[in-house]
């Protein structure tokens, strides 16, 4: 590997240039240079982020909303700016369809809480075999409440849907199809438009989990024609705590709140209570508004990089990534679909995958080992887990080659 050291890869992405702007990544862990390859557990933030943050809490920090004075105005416009940026960025008709949330996963609680609550025994929602638990622990709670069924779209073993019998799955009782875009577990990108439509040309809602899509693609929501789409902050350069959901208007209108308490309401007596408008009859109680400043500048960091030049450079590092890993002796690599994004898995002959990462940790190389909160996956290929390095935009083939030679490194060790 070492002749192929530090070539820039053919792209007209400044990498080092953005590198420059993640200050977390300029340091030695171990006594090595840090080879940050967990992006799809948490992403970096550049310093645009960081300071937004700060500046906020310096200069703006008051609570959103109610107040009269000049510093709430200002904590109330870095909180609804972020919510306009979030829009523009999925491209959503209208800020009334934007709900922040702490992240993907309460974006789907709040889904599965909402929407539950018209959903009744006999009804039935459609996954896939290769959600995350965000994906799947919330409708099993509903359907412990409910009695809703789940139907499981399986994967073959490439780690892609087998979509055969789905238009089959969908009948009158389906309420829901919800369905990630991207797998966090083996990068598999889902064919959403053969998911979606089929399900849209019957009136059935539909989910996109976008948390390992939306730093890695451009997002077009009314493009995709979902019903809901929910991503995290943190995995696309923003604070941890916050993220959205997209909901479209006429659907999200029509669900009754999920939290209750304060900002939520127009009125409250204990005659009666009445909501507020969208989208804020779904944020109840202070927000992370620090959060929402940050998601903002990470947005404006990636779009004056442009998600579509991101999708390009970390496509082709995959893509080396993806071949120099196949030569190391020993390796297996887990998920090997057509179409991937961001996500290697892999396995090193019967060397436990806690143990890989340790050793791969001294040599200043962190990635991520375990079931990766998708069990079923693991199940399917049946495996306890799998060591996993994922990319961003701020990776390079350097990354990649200090990886291939910490595994040389580890196999050695441990046969
Ligand atoms: C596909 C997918 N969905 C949902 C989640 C949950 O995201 P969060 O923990 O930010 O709510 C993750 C996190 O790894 C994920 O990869």
């Amino acid at each position: 590997m070492t002749a192929i050291r530090n070539q820039t890869a053919t792209t007209s992405l400044d990498v080092e240039g953005l590198r420059a702007d993640f200050p977390i990544l300029h340091q030695q862990v171990n006594g090595h240079r840090l080879a940050y390859l967990d992006s799809a557990a948490s992403s970096q933030r550049p310093r645009a982020v960081i300071d937004a943050i700060t500046h906020y809490y310096e200069h703006d920090h008051a609570n959103v909303h109610r107040g009269v004075h000049t510093l709430s105005h200002r904590a109330t416009d870095a909180y609804e700016g972020a919510r306009e940026k979030v829009r523009s960025f999925l491209n959503a008709a209208s800020t009334k369809e934007i709900v922040f949330t702490r992240g993907t996963t309460e974006a789907i609680n709040l889904v599965a809480n909402s929407l539950g609550a018209s959903l009744r025994s006999g009804d039935e929602i459609v996954l896939t075999e290769l959600e995350h638990h965000a994906n799947i622990v919330p409708w099993q709670m509903l359907a412990e409440r409910t009695g809703v069924e789940l139907r499981v779209i399986p994967i073959n073993d490439a780690g892609e849907l087998i979509l055969d019998d789905y238009p089959d799955m969908l009948n009158s009782r389906t309420r829901l199809v919800s369905v990630a875009q991207v797998s966090n577990a083996l990068g598999t990108i889902n064919p959403l438009d053969r998911i979606l439509r089929p399900a849209r040309d019957r009136g059935i809602l539909t989910l996109v989990d976008g948390a390992q899509a939306i730093p890695h693609m451009p997002v077009d929501v009314r493009a995709l024609d979902c019903d809901f789409y929910a991503f995290s902050g943190h995995k696309m350069c923003g604070p941890t705590g916050i993220g959205a959901l997209y909901a479209r208007e006429a659907v999200l209108s029509e669900l009754p709140p999920w939290q209750g308490g304060g900002d939520m309401i127009l009125t409250v007596s204990f005659s009666g209570t009445t909501y507020n408008e969208l989208p804020y009859r779904f944020e109840a109680g202070t927000p992370n508004i620090a959060g929402a400043a940050g998601l903002g500048a990470a947005i404006d960091y990636l779009d004056n990089i442009g998600m579509a030049a991101i999708e390009n450079y970390e496509a082709e590092l995959l893509a080396y990534a993806t071949e120099a890993m196949a030569a190391v002796q020993d390796v297996q690599l887990i998920g090997t679909a057509e179409q991937k994004a961001g996500v290697l898995s892999f396995n090193l002959d019967a060397i436990h995958a806690h143990d890989l990462g340790t050793i791969l940790d001294h040599q200043g190389v962190a990635i991520r080992t375990g079931h990766h909160c998708a069990m079923p996956v693991m199940e399917h290929f049946g495996i306890a887990g799998t060591a996993r390095a994922s990319l961003a935009f701020y990776n390079t083939r350097a990354d990649i080659d200090q990886l291939i030679e910490a595994l040389q490194v580890a196999r050695e060790m441990l046969r």
